[in-house]
């Protein structure tokens, strides 16, 4: 399985141009391609849900062509149904496709099949097909009644007349159909059975129809008269939005991490209903603000975000990141009226649900609601993505929480924003990590400590790990090469750092792990590949607000890839076990230069030929040679690179 590491954020500021909006790339594809005349599409989304679409479009005989990097593409449309009549369209996990290309194909005239990936066989499309069938279109479900995959074939339809057509389930069914309508050339009412969810994606289906010509009278959300003797023409030039959706991940980004962060593509004029998102993160207490072709959000101007209680039915797909900013919330917060995320790309509130409380959260699911309480602390999380792009992209924001989280399977969210993760790390500041690594004795101890100390930031002196496990092993009669046991002993290992003093089961060990039998011990155990594994999350904990000085072997190598600045502190040999003689002589222990020239080199040489993260100089860090350099000076350094590198120095 693959996953994506999130360090832990500072927080978030900065801009971000959106990608298209994919309900409005789809749409305008579909129409694209059912206008008379050409049109020129700009900003079109490039992800798996318009390939799949583009991909459709092609199998059905409609020339387009394009180029993904400018996002610009020409449609030639065919002014009216789809001239090829023989079809088989894989259409993935795109609801957007899938539904639009039902109702179309079912008033074509043709013989065409469609299905898609296992879950898009889960998700009901019955209400569609019903309202379809009342128009005499001849459809049958190939699996499971109400379902996917479909065959549809030629039948002769119904003139005009009412259809009804749910709409408690998803409000697609009636896009695809008013979409579709038109194509049949007489007038039909479209009446709507059950409550109307989502009605903002309505009215886009609405306004992207009137802009290639079509205009239907609406009577409240309830009733659509489409009209007879209509053709969709092409408006020539389109301009898709940016993604309203995809804004409230950024969004959510400046109301918890500081902000501002602006996303541009979308604002005040947009006909998208999730731009009200905005409204509801105003309602935490965020400071937000629009204009004609952005939003910008920032932090309350104190406090936490407030606690709230939601209808959230207008906006479903945005309020997912609301769900995951009421971890920031000051109280429990309700989400209500959410039904329709049940039959999404996953059944999102049992997703949620299950994944907030990895993060520590304290959660109620209900059939249509769900309520969650923020925990006092959020807990690192391995977070499963269930093929929904919006658990990946939702989660993210739990980084800003201080806290470091794995997104599995992070290529979910090449359904809408291919390129959201980078997006995201234009406006996140990770908490900076400066690593030294080096070899023993060469005095990078000494050197990070002061540094963190000169920095205010935290201090991970790694080997004092390796060396407890030594340490532990021994007093529990351990062998140096039981490698199974030493794993399970390094995985819970009951070691405390406290001021400077190192406590292991509450005995003050400082001294004893830095005796020579202990350090020879630990460059052993350092060897064994599932001990270094037992110990690598418990190091990344360290990494905390404002900032962590690593010191060991391989800090800039594996556990923190990612540092700001890595340096390669080292001295010669002789030099190091000089150090190290005087140490010990001023301790009052007997010591010999030879021996411990020897014993250097020899754990040098383990350290640097062990295949699991050898002891080694990295490309991009720089070197320290303090042979014959103070500990203040080889400090100085540190801090004058630091400060070249822009990390915040206090004082
Ligand atoms: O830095 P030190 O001398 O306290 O390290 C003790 C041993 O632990 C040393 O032999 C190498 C090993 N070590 C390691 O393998 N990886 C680290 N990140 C730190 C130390």
């Amino acid at each position: 399985m693959e996953f994506l590491d999130l360090p832990p954020m500072l927080g978030a500021a900065g801009s971000v141009r959106l990608p298209g909006s994919k309900s409005i790339s789809n749409r305008v594809l579909l129409l694209a391609a059912l206008a008379e005349g050409e049109t020129d599409i700009r900003d079109l989304l490039a992800s798996d849900d318009v390939e799949r679409m583009l991909e459709a479009l092609s199998a059905l005989g409609i020339e387009w062509s394009g180029a993904e990097e400018a996002n610009r593409y020409r449609v030639r449309g065919v002014g009216g149904p789809f001239p090829v009549k023989r079809a088989e369209l894989f259409l993935g996990n795109a609801g957007t496709a899938f539904r639009p290309l039902t109702a179309a194909l079912a008033l074509s005239a043709g013989e065409y099949r469609l299905s898609g990936v296992p879950r898009m066989h889960e998700r009901p499309i019955g209400d569609l097909v019903d309202a379809l069938r009342q128009l005499g279109a001849d459809i049958s479900c190939l699996g499971n009644e109400g379902y996917p995959p479909l065959l549809v074939r030629p039948a002769s339809l119904r003139a005009g007349g009412v259809v009804r057509v749910r709409g408690d389930v998803s409000s697609q069914f009636l896009t695809a159909l008013l979409m579709a309508l038109p194509l049949s050339g007489v007038e039909t009412t479209v009446e709507v059975v059950g409550e109307l969810i989502s009605r903002p994606y309505i009215a886009i289906t609405l306004e992207l129809m009137a802009r290639f010509g079509v205009r239907v009278e609406r009577e409240d959300w309830s009733r659509f008269v489409v009209p007879g003797g209509v053709r969709y023409r092409s408006p020539g030039t389109v301009f898709v939005e940016g993604d309203a959706s995809s804004a409230s991940y950024f969004l959510a980004a400046g109301a918890i991490g500081g902000g501002p962060v602006r996303v541009e593509g979308v604002g005040v004029n947009s006909i998208q209903g999730d731009v009200r998102f905005a409204e509801a993160l105003a309602q935490l207490g965020a400071r937000v603000a629009m204009g004609d072709n952005w939003i910008e959000a920032r932090a309350p101007a104190e406090g936490r975000l407030k606690a709230f209680d939601l209808d959230l039915n207008h906006i479903p797909d945005a309020a997912m990141t609301l769900a995951v900013a009421a971890l920031f919330a000051d109280g429990p917060c309700r989400l209500r009226n959410i039904a329709s995320w049940r039959v999404k790309e996953t059944d999102r509130i049992a997703a949620m649900a299950t994944e907030l409380r990895k993060v520590g959260a304290e959660v109620e699911e209900g059939a249509d609601y769900l309520r969650v309480t923020p925990p006092p602390r959020l807990c690192p999380a391995a977070i499963d993505t269930y093929d929904d792009h919006r658990m990946a992209m939702c989660f993210s924001l739990v980084s800003l929480g201080g806290c470091r989280v794995r997104i599995n399977d992070p290529k979910c969210v090449n359904k809408t924003f291919p390129g959201y993760f980078r997006a995201f790390a234009q406006v996140v500041r990770p908490v900076p990590v400066i690593a030294i690594d080096g070899p023993s004795a060469s005095g990078k101890g000494t050197v990070a400590a002061e540094v963190a100390a000169a920095l205010g930031w935290h201090h991970l002196d790694s080997g004092s790990l390796y060396r407890l496990v030594a340490h532990a092993a021994t007093r529990a009669g351990i062998a140096l090469g039981d490698e199974p046991r030493l794993a399970a002993l390094a995985a819970c290992l009951p070691a405390r750092f406290e001021g400077g003093r190192i406590l292991l089961d509450g005995e003050d060990v400082g001294d004893a792990i830095r005796s020579e039998a202990c350090s020879a011990g630990a460059s052993k155990v350092a060897v064994l590949p599932a001990v270094r594994a037992a110990l690598f999350d418990r190091q990344r904990d360290y990494r905390a607000a404002p900032g962590l000085v690593a010191e060991g072997r391989d800090m800039g190598s594996v556990i923190f890839p990612d540092s700001a600045l890595k340096i390669f502190l080292t001295a010669s040999a002789e030099a190091r076990a000089e150090r190290r003689y005087k140490q010990l002589i001023e301790k009052g222990l007997a010591a010999s230069m030879i021996d411990l020239l020897q014993d250097l080199r020899e754990r040098d040489a383990r350290d640097a030929a062990r295949t699991v993260a050898p002891l080694q100089q990295l490309p991009d860090a720089v070197l320290l040679d303090t042979t014959s350099m103070g500990v203040a000076q080889a400090v100085a350094f540190v801090l004058d690179l630091a400060r070249e590198r822009g990390l915040e120095i206090r004082g």
